[in-house]
């Protein structure tokens, strides 16, 4: 306190101090401060109660690892057709509810699609956009294997698809063409295939091997190719294995309070096999599930990697990207939970402060 004094920093003993100034405050006094990273900070809390994810990962015995639907995000310039392209897609399930199928938008959906006479199952983020991809992506939280590049045929490639393309590549996540619009009279899909070359994105009739599926999301055509083609790229090397024996793990992908029946999450199962009564820590939020639901509003007591399910139970909202986990006990959910919650408001009363220290030096 007495050395903060002296560098013109009033704070007491208890108090949340910035990295700069714990930096400024250790060297003044002869030590080295190490700043950690919040992921850092989060993987050691973890830790502490006996949860070293990466560890286990790294443990996993290829014994125990079963093929996982892969996980797909559909990006694209605005107005390409991103939304109509992942209707069409939900249209196509070769399984689809015979009561009516009232689909809900729970943030993402799977469906299953026949691939070399079998039935496989695909699952879609049904947030599109790169703005998502980017947030989820900034939590920590990898979740597509494969990324649906959707262009307009009459448009062709603009900042966004580039935009799009970016990310795609900066997470190492292959990329399958929509040439979307075929339909329009000033269609040029073979334009959007020259253009993409100038982006490293060679298409596999070009001598690349980027799969490009020209489709029309209004009329439904192509469809069944596109997803053929997500399923080849998918068995191309990606080696998507989960193990769904053990205790469930994956991310929020977005979640809100509902007036009935409170807090409500979609999560997507990673590994392990998430089922109701299961106690489960995401981000801050903690609590039991008590009930989940699938995108076609059907109750569902188990979900398996790579299912996305909506979970009630939880005892606040948490934020898209934010991992779960499901742990030993209730009580266990909670400390993680709370530990978290004490780690984040530290980070805002640091950050508080700061901004005051700073409008107090502006005055001065
Ligand atoms: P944002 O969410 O605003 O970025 O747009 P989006 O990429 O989701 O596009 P959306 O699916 O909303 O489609 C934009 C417009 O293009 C709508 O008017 C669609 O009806 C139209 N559209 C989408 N796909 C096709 C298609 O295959 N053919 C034709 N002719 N129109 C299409
Ligand atoms: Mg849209």
């Amino acid at each position: 306190v007495t050395v903060l004094f002296h560098l013109g920093e009033m704070a007491t003993a208890t108090e949340s101090l910035d990295d700069s100034t714990f930096e400024v405050l250790g060297s003044e006094i002869g030590y080295k401060v190490e700043i950690v990273s919040p992921e850092d900070e989060d993987k050691e809390l973890l830790e502490s109660f006996g949860l070293n994810l990466e560890q286990e990962e790294l443990d996993e015995d290829d014994e125990n690892l079963e093929i996982r639907p892969p996980v797909v995000t559909v990006m694209g310039h605005v107005d390409h057709g991103k939304t109509r392209v992942l209707d069409a897609i939900r249209k196509t399930n070769v399984i689809d509810g015979e009561a009516g199928g009232i689909t809900q938008h729970i943030g993402a959906y799977q469906i299953w699609t026949e691939h070399e006479g079998n039935e496989r199952a695909i699952t879609f983020i049904d947030t599109p956009g790169h703005e998502a991809f980017t947030a989820m992506r900034a939590r920590g939280a990898d979740v597509t294997d494969i990324a649906i590049l959707v262009v307009a045929a009459d448009d062709g490639i603009m900042p966004q698809t580039v935009e799009a393309l970016n990310h795609a590549q900066a997470a190492g996540v292959p990329v399958v063409v929509a040439v979307n619009k075929v339909d329009k009279p000033d269609a040029n899909p073979a334009k959007v295939r020259s253009q993409l070359t100038e982006y490293g994105v060679v298409a596999e009739e070009y001598g690349g091997d980027v799969m490009f599926v020209d489709v029309s999301a209004l009329r439904g055509d192509g469809i069944d190719n596109l997803l053929e083609a997500v399923l080849l790229t998918a068995d191309a090397g990606l080696d998507l294995v989960a193990n769904p024996n053990k205790e469930a793990r994956g991310v929020a992908i977005e979640a809100k309070l509902d007036k009935g029946r409170g807090s409500v999450a979609t999560v997507l199962v990673q590994g392990g096999t998430l089922r109701v009564g299961d106690p489960i820590v995401a981000g801050t939020a903690y609590g039991r599930v008590r009930a989940m639901i699938d995108e076609n509003g059907d109750r569902v007591e188990e979900a398996a990697p790579s299912r996305p399910v909506q979970v009630q139970g939880l005892n606040s909202v948490p934020r898209a990207g934010d991992l779960f986990l499901v742990t030993e006990d209730d009580r266990m959910a909670r400390q993680i939970a709370e530990k978290r919650e004490a780690v984040e408001r530290n980070a805002q009363l640091a950050k508080a402060r700061k901004r005051m220290s700073l409008e107090d030096f502006t005055k001065a």
